[in-house]
Order: C-alpha cells, then structure tokens, then sequence
C-alpha cells in the first residue's frame, strides 16, 4: 500500500491519505506509527470502520484503556467511547463535550492514556455545509523546545497540584449545569466521588516512547505550581498555556466523516468546540491506548 504523509503548516497535525486502515501490511503500519511518533497527531482521511475494525486497528499499538464512565462506552463494544450528541429513546447514547477546554485526555489519573483514535461516523453541519465542532490540537513537544533557557531552567524539576476540584469549579460540567440534564449529572456524581482526587504532575514530563521532553498543562486545572507563592504559580501557569497555544502552534482540525483522528495524549493537548445542536448530529467512535509499560531510555 502506498500512503501519502503530508505535512502540515502548524507543528502537528500531518495527513494521511491512501491509506486502508482495515487492511495494512507490517511497512505501512510502520510508516503510520512512525508519523505518529514524530508528529503527535495524525489524521487519516476517507475510512471506513466497523467498531471491531477500529478496535483491531488501535490494538496494533498496544492494549487498550476504556473509558473510566462505562455508561458512554458502546455496550457490545466497551472498548469504544462514544463521543456524540445523539439520544436513543430519549437518552444520550454518549458524551457530548467531551473537553471545551484544553487539555490531554484523564489527566485526573497516575498514569494517563498513550494516545486517542477518534473516528467521525457523523460530521454536524452549518446550513452554509461548513463543518461544525471542530477539534483544536496543540504541540507540548514544540512549545517546550521553544521555551527561552531560562524559562526551561526555571521548570525542570517542579511539580504542578492538578486539581478536579478546580476543574469542575472553572471549566467543568458544573450542577447548574447539570440540573436539566440527566446525563450531566450522572458525570457530575462521579465527578463527586473522586473529587478530592489531587494528582501531582511534573511539568515537563519525559515522553515514555520517544523520551522527548513535553510540558504538562492542563488550562484551568493546575491549583498551584509546588513550592512557588501563588500568584508566581498562576501567573507561570498562564503563560506556560498561552505559550502552547500561540495561534501559529495550532492545528484546527475540521471533521469529514471518515477522518480518523489519533492524538498523542503527552506531545499534544487538544480542545473541542460546543458549536452544534440537534438537529445537528455528531458521532465519533474514540479508541484509547493504555500507558506504555516501559520507559524510554
Ligand atoms: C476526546 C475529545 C474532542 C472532540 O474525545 O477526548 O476531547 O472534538 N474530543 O470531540
Ligand atoms: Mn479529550
């Protein structure tokens, strides 16, 4: 099979196209996974999956994580999160935002997901046939090369206190929210029982697979930098964000149905736009890879 990489003017975000993902001999694979590396996110264009065909595809990686709230995951398929604004019988069939906020997937974990492989079944539309709900995708690889010296003098061994307190507080789904939404507040008890859940990160983490050093920021969930008074912790918590997503450093995905998407959850960080509403339909199909067991050397 001979695929085509094209690169991309944001540091990430390379397109595949040419490429069967039902169907890939050892090269080829070799050649996605090694784009994958390199570019942190990947977006192969024009598939057609079956749930147990993306789910084959995925575990090509590695072993797969399912998401933590099982009521979003397919129920003959519970490797697959649902990420959908769709209703079966007057219920969501997934989870609808699924991160207005930047962020890497399950930072409220020890030990957060390789990566995600989003697959779009259903695009929603504007009435000018533009796509809606976009996904927004940044480099942490890219922005901590591009950090001055100093700067990355100043992080190298700190720690950050991540917070899901703050999260459901700033950026969360919050109970005002929750009140007319029956599957809101299912996520908003769950977010209650681990709600005291605070996960201490180091802010340059080391790539496990590619031992590149990444900056570990989550947008509105970092209560404080250890160590460092509060205001010099938030003030660095600020611009460490604004330094990932420089308009120049993003890639602005914008869906077709057929796109599968993979994301590298510690070289990239991501957001999701809430511009849609039924009758407008979304329907995505996320396979996730576990952590990697080994360290990069
Ligand atoms: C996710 C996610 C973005 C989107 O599935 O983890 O953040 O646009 N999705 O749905
Ligand atoms: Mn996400």
């Amino acid at each position: 099979m001979t695929i085509n990489i094209t690169p991309n003017a944001a540091p990430l975000g390379h397109e595949i196209r040419g490429a069967d993902l039902r169907n890939l001999d050892e090269t080829t694979f070799a050649a996605i996974d090694a784009a994958y590396r390199k570019f942190g996110v990947v977006v192969v264009r024009d598939q057609k999956l079956t749930p147990d065909e993306q789910i084959a595809f995925s575990s090509r990686f590695g072993p797969l994580e399912r998401f933590a709230l099982d009521r979003f995951n397919k129920k003959d398929h519970p490797e697959i999160f649902i990420v959908s604004n769709l209703l079966e019988a007057g219920k969501p069939i997934g989870m609808e935002d699924a991160g207005r906020y930047w962020h890497s997937d399950m930072w409220y974990t020890t030990a957060p997901p390789r990566g995600s492989h989003l697959y779009a079944l259903e695009v929603p539309h504007a009435d000018n046939g533009e796509p809606l709900g976009d996904t927004y995708f940044a480099s942490t690889a890219y922005a901590y090369r591009t950090l001055p010296d100093d700067v990355k003098r100043k992080i190298e061994d700190l720690e950050a206190l991540f917070s899901l307190r703050k999260y459901v507080a700033h950026v969360g789904h919050t109970e005002e929210r929750a009140k007319n939404n029956v599957y809101l507040k299912e996520i908003v008890d769950a977010q209650q029982a681990i709600i005291d859940r605070e996960i201490v990160h180091k802010l340059v983490r080391i790539h496990p697979i590619t031992g590149e050093k990444c900056l570990y920021v989550v947008q509105g969930v970092i209560r404080e930098i250890l160590g460092l008074p509060q205001d010099e912790s938030d003030s660095l918590i600020e611009f460490l964000t604004q330094h990932i997503i420089r308009p120049e450093a993003v890639y602005r995905h914008r869906w077709r149905a057929g796109d599968l998407v993979m994301w590298d959850n510690y070289s990239a960080v991501h957001r999701a736009t809430g511009d849609f509403a039924l009758p407008q339909r979304r329907l995505m199909h996320r396979t996730t890879l576990a952590a990697p067991l080994t360290v990069a050397a």
